[in-house]
């Protein structure tokens, strides 16, 4: 069985506006690379945001690791976005948090708002996070606040944050498309 099976979606912005996707199918397997490429107004951010039912679609199923996610209730669609991480073209850094802070915000899912706001994070999060900042190649970065950071180093940390949640799908809408080229080859590297 596919990890991802995405079979006749259609989807669209309103009632009276166009239909943006027609019918859309694919399968991705564990361990996949899929690249979606289109022209701009295609349709792909779109699409990746059916995914995980940022936007509603219209018709069609879309089956992730065995659940059907366009019926799912909001209680258990928040639990299954557990297993499926985004890294996005503007990063979506909180600025005024650390970079540590931010990589351990990929836990959200897991304990919760209150917990963060404490910082009550247990110690095994806090080590994951640091192998992970690490292995992105920023962690003697850790204590920056978001917004002191280039922004190759602000993807790294979107990165390190995606991989926090132990995805089991990880989406990637342009990660390097406000990168410049050098910037960018290092982060499709790393990705
Ligand atoms: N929130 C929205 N409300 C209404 N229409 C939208 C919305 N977001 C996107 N659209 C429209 O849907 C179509 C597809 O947009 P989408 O962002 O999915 O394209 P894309 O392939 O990701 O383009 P790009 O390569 O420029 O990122 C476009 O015509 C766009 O104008
Ligand atoms: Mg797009």
């Amino acid at each position: 069985m596919a990890l991802l099976e995405i079979n006749e979606l259609r989807a669209r912005y309103s009632n009276s506006g166009p239909e943006i996707l027609k019918g859309i199918s694919l399968e991705v397997d564990e361990d996949d690379f899929f690249a979606i490429i289109g022209p701009s107004g295609a349709g792909k951010s779109t699409l990746i945001r059916c995914i995980n039912r940022l936007v509603e679609p219209t018709s069609g199923t879309i089956r992730f690791n065995g659940h059907e996610m366009t019926t799912l209730s909001r209680k258990r669609l928040r639990e299954l976005r557990r297993d499926i991480g985004m890294i996005f073209q503007e990063f979506n850094l909180v600025d005024r948090m650390s970079v540590m802070d931010n990589v351990l915000s990929g836990r959200l899912g897991y304990t919760g708002n209150l917990r963060t706001l404490f910082r009550a994070f247990p110690r095994q999060d806090i080590e994951h996070a640091m192998n992970l900042l690490d292995r992105v190649g920023i962690v003697d970065q850790a204590d920056k606040r978001a917004d002191k950071l280039s922004g190759g180093q602000r993807q790294r940390v979107g990165i390190a944050r995606a991989l926090m949640q132990e995805p089991k799908l990880l989406l990637l809408d342009e990660p390097t498309s406000s990168l410049d080229p050098k910037i960018s080859r290092e982060i499709m590297w790393l990705i």
